[in-house]
């Protein structure tokens, strides 16, 4: 019996590598390229600090013997994994491969997903995931299904412990748009990316409409409609650009402080711009973008979920170099009315920053919830209820900045002193009350306007008397429900005080297993 030689062996390792490296071979691979797709290696190679990616799990193979698909048994099973360093902090990737077997979720490329879900949870470092796959593999049946079930399951557990990031670089469709779902971000590569539960096809069948794949599922679908998406990108590499940015704001994991990143721009910086930017006349819009950017780190605003729910912001910024939340309303996009969608999308961006030690900073401009059936129908109660339970439940700092209208319950909800902000800042022309001058003045003063002989003018008269008494931040100040009031150009300075003031906040909550949010 011979053995053989240690240069063989190396050689079919080699020769090993080599298949791996093929992927699903040259005419899948030009497939792929030809609809301006990367392959799985040469995406994570670009997310990735060059050189940084370290390989597991590249032999792994299925063993179904179902339909023939024992007759192909490709290396690495349609999935690359590992992990490597993005600006030197490490994290765990897969990306799905669609050159092979169609990127096609069996059992073995699940466990692979699950292995490098579990090291980043050991390890405490946000997981990436590259979605360019066909689904569940169509031969492994339920090992199929299996396989994204236990992928929820990591996903659910690691919520709030490690950030995920999920890609959609190509289609994904049925229950596996799940896995998406359950993580921090989804980021889409336009005109590529694809995500829906049930195709066209099977629409056209039970409903009879019509639809393209991209119309119903594409970037722009779910980054304008339908809200399940967070980023939006022209190319891949644009898209990488995104994750590599958000991640900057983020720790690696919830018991880390967010990253501090130096700069030159000083937090005595005063911009007598503000003044301007906010009108005191509180029915005239502006873009609440113009204030953030005067206030923030280098005039440098990155915003989360801009294409949906545009009457509220959310996104990331730093003050003195310390990463923080940023919640606006938008004063320019239907008044900055509170709805439905706006509920939803900031009360789910505070969780996330209250998971990952992000201060909270919120700028006020909010009339009220949005009137109309179709709101209160759709469960416009259950949830704005969202947005209260989410800044109640928060124990990072909550500063608040109120630039001009706090009114009614949606004052409340946009991280008032009752729901325990830290801090309250207000302009001089912010107005907290129960509602408008007009509004108020018409119904507390309509038996002297009635009366009057020239009512129109006494209306006037009396909006303007309750305008200068309750119009105002003092009746607020007064109660210590503002703590401080303050010129529009001090805001940089104040907020990078109350931050340093309020960095060390410890609060408890009452022990217990989890709280039922409002759905
Ligand atoms: C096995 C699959 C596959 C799948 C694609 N392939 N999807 N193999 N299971 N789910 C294979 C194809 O047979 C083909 O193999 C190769 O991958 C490339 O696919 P093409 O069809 O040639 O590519 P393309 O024309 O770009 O079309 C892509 C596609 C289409 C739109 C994704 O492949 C497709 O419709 N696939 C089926 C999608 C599907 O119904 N999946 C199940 C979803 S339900 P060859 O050998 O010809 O190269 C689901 C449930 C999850 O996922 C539930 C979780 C709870």
């Amino acid at each position: 019996m011979g053995f053989r030689t240690i240069e063989e062996l190396c050689e079919e390792l080699k020769a090993k590598r080599v298949s791996v490296l093929a992927g699903g071979g040259e005419k899948a691979v030009a497939k792929q390229k030809a609809k301006g797709k990367g392959t799985a290696r040469e995406r994570i190679d670009q997310l990735l600090d060059p050189g940084s990616f370290v390989e597991i799990d590249e032999y792994v193979t299925h063993r179904c013997v179902n339909f023939g698909l024992d007759k192909s048994k490709p290396l690495g099973d349609g999935v690359v994994t590992g992990w490597g360093t993005i600006e030197g902090r490490k994290v765990f990737v897969f990306s799905q491969d669609f050159t092979v077997l169609g990127g096609s979720l069996g059992e073995k490329h699940a466990d692979k997903i699950c292995k490098v879900m579990d090291l980043a949870m050991e390890m405490g470092c946000p997981v990436i995931g590259l979605n360019d796959s066909g689904g569940a593999r169509i031969q492994e049946a339920v090992d199929a299904l299996n396989g994204y079930g236990k992928i929820f399951y990591r996903n659910t557990l690691a919520s709030g412990v490690i950030p995920q990031f999920s890609v959609i670089m190509g289609p994904t469709a049925g229950g596996a748009v799940y896995s998406p779902a359950l993580t921090d971000f989804i980021f889409m590569v336009d005109k590529t990316g694809i995500m829906h539960i049930t195709g066209p096809a099977v629409i056209k069948a039970v409903t009879g409409e019509e639809v393209s794949s991209e119309e119903l599922g594409g970037a722009t679908a779910h980054n304008t409609k339908s809200g399940n998406a967070h980023f939006m990108a022209a190319s891949e590499q644009e898209c990488f650009a995104q994750i590599r940015k958000v991640l900057s704001y983020l720790p690696l994991n919830n018991l880390e402080d967010a990253p501090c990143k130096e700069t030159t721009d000083s937090v005595e910086r005063a911009d007598l711009g503000l003044r301007a930017a906010v009108p005191t006349n509180p029915n005239k819009g502006y873009d609440v973008r113009d204030v953030l950017v005067r206030v923030l780190d280098d005039g440098e605003f990155t915003e989360v979920q801009p294409g949906w729910a545009q009457n509220i912001l959310t996104g990331y910024g730093r003050i003195g170099g310390r990463a923080v939340g940023i919640i606006a309303n938008q004063a320019k996009v239907m008044a900055g009315c509170l709805d439905i969608n706006a509920s939803d999308k900031a009360s789910r961006f505070i969780r996330h920053c209250d998971a990952f030690n992000l201060p909270i900073v919120t700028f006020v401009d909010v009339p009220g919830y949005l009137p109309g059936v179709t709101q209160e129908h759709n469960g416009i109660i259950r949830h704005g209820a969202k947005l209260l339970y989410a800044y109640s439940e928060a124990t990072v700092p909550l500063l608040t900045v109120i630039l001009r209208k706090a009114y009614g319950g949606a004052y409340l909800a946009m991280s008032s002193k009752s729901l325990g902000a830290d801090m309250v800042l207000a302009w001089p022309q912010a107005e907290i009350a129960v509602m408008g001058a007009e509004g108020a003045a018409n119904i507390v003063f309509k038996k002297d306007i009635d009366a009057s002989s020239d009512p129109a003018a006494t209306r006037l008269e009396k909006i303007e008397e309750y305008r200068k008494a309750f119009a105002t931040p003092y009746v607020a100040a007064e109660r210590g429900l503002v703590d401080r009031v303050i010129m529009p150009e001090e805001t940089r300075r104040e907020l990078w005080l109350a931050l340093c003031g309020m960095e060390s906040k410890r609060v408890g909550r009452p022990s217990k297993k989890h709280g039922v949010i409002p759905h």
